[in-house]
């Protein structure tokens, strides 16, 4: 077991616990924080948008090709990320990620 620590859209600090395996979107999703995730993870709508703090982007497989077409279509952060791209593992324990606007 390990956790998560995302930062909402109104700058509050929640720490998640995980599941191995489980898609950082579905984890996010079901502790009810509002992350939209309409594809299912199928990389196809870029509503789990998510910036990773800096301290955390080199530890995180890099994104493919398809994740990085799909995060063309909004309005990106340099450390933005597509949330169900990322597959929870204990490495990522203690990994902070902050939740993009709705719109983008
Ligand atoms: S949930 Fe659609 S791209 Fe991530």
């Amino acid at each position: 077991m390990g956790v998560i620590h995302v930062t909402d859209r109104q700058g509050q600090r929640h720490t998640l616990e995980c599941v191995e395996g489980w898609r950082v979107m579905e984890i996010i999703r079901d502790w009810g924080l509002p992350i939209e995730g309409v594809c299912g993870g199928a990389c196809e709508c870029a509503t789990c948008h998510v910036f990773i703090a800096k301290d955390w982007v080199e530890k995180l497989d890099p994104a493919t090709d398809e994740e990085e077409d799909q995060l063309d279509t909004v309005i990106t952060h340099p450390t933005s990320r597509l949330s169900c791209q990322i597959i929870w593992t204990p490495d990522l324990d203690g990994l902070e990620l902050t939740l993009a606007p709705a719109n983008g």
